[in-house]
């Protein structure tokens, strides 16, 4: 594993080098991507987990168990300042997508990045004009019903009934957002094993490398030869796994992946 530190020119050029030479490049995402768009990541410093705690591994159980209630409580929490779904929801709601999320964009347009698994739910990359998206967590301006999976628009179907049911087969609406304790859509799960499949380099870019099945992509595509290069201010579980670190913000290395990769010369 090589530490490279973007401030020197030519180690950023091994990451170019190797960035041009892949054949199938996907990147993984993390919250850190979206910190410079004003979302607080969920571990390390100013996480939300860090500072609420972690929400428990039976969330989903509980939701399974009663529907009403959980629907109930989060939409009393949505409009009530000091738990972590207020926080969250203000700062999405307020956020916007930033250089990092303009460049993974701007990759994929000149065709260089192939997909983005993004464990985020805050819709930032397809805002970015991202197009080739797997959220692998969800998105959290949509709903999905349990039963035939069929996703809706948030704002398309205001929840006047809680819970909310699949307007196509009547089973139980939940939000899109992957809980804790919830099994990976399938459908969704799919497209992440056949990117794992055919990446050759996979940038993991904001993620603690904590919570699975996403961070086992990465080791996944290791496993069967893919180059791992990690974009992140600070050391994680991933890190040694990694063939190249470029330590920094992905707001600051991505933009300046992109230029040298475009061989633009540096304002
Ligand atoms: N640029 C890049 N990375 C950053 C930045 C930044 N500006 N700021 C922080 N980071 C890094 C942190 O060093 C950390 O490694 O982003 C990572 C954020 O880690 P987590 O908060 O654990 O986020 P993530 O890895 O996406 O968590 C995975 O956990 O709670 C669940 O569903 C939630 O999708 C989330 C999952």
């Amino acid at each position: 594993m090589t530490e490279i530190n973007p401030e020197s020119g030519l180690d950023i050029e091994r990451a170019v080098q190797v960035i041009r030479g892949a054949e199938y490049l996907v990147a993984l995402i993390g919250a850190g991507m979206s910190v410079e768009s004003g979302i607080p990541p969920f571990r390390g410093p100013g996480g939300l987990w860090t500072r609420y705690g972690e929400p428990t591994t039976l969330s989903y159980q509980q939701f399974i168990e009663d529907p009403a209630a959980w629907w109930g409580k989060r939409l009393t929490d949505e409009i009530q300042p000091g738990n972590t779904t207020y926080e969250l929801k203000i700062a999405v709601d307020n956020a916007s997508p930033n250089s990092g999320h303009f460049a993974l964009a701007e990759m994929e347009r000149i065709g260089l990045l192939k997909h983005t698994i993004t464990q985020n739910v805050d819709n930032l990359h397809h805002r970015a004009g991202s197009i080739n998206v797997a959220e692998i967590h969800g998105n959290r301006t949509k709903l999905r019903c349990i039963g035939c999976r069929i996703r809706l628009s948030r704002d398309e179907f205001p929840i006047v009934e809680t819970p909310p049911l699949c307007p196509e087969c009547g089973s139980i609406i939940k939000i899109d957002s992957v809980m804790f304790g919830e099994p990976i859509p399938p459908d969704v799960m799919a497209v992440c094993i056949d990117q794992v499949e055919k990446c050759d380099c996979m940038m993991m870019i904001g993620t603690s490398g904590t919570v699975r099945p996403a961070a086992s992509l990465p080791l996944a595509a290791r496993g069967r030869g893919a180059t791992l290069i990690e974009i992140n201010p600070h050391k994680t579980s991933l890190t040694d796994a990694a063939d190249l670190v470029l330590s920094g913000t992905s707001a600051e290395i991505l933009p300046l992946l992109v230029a040298k990769v475009r061989g633009v010369p540096e304002a």
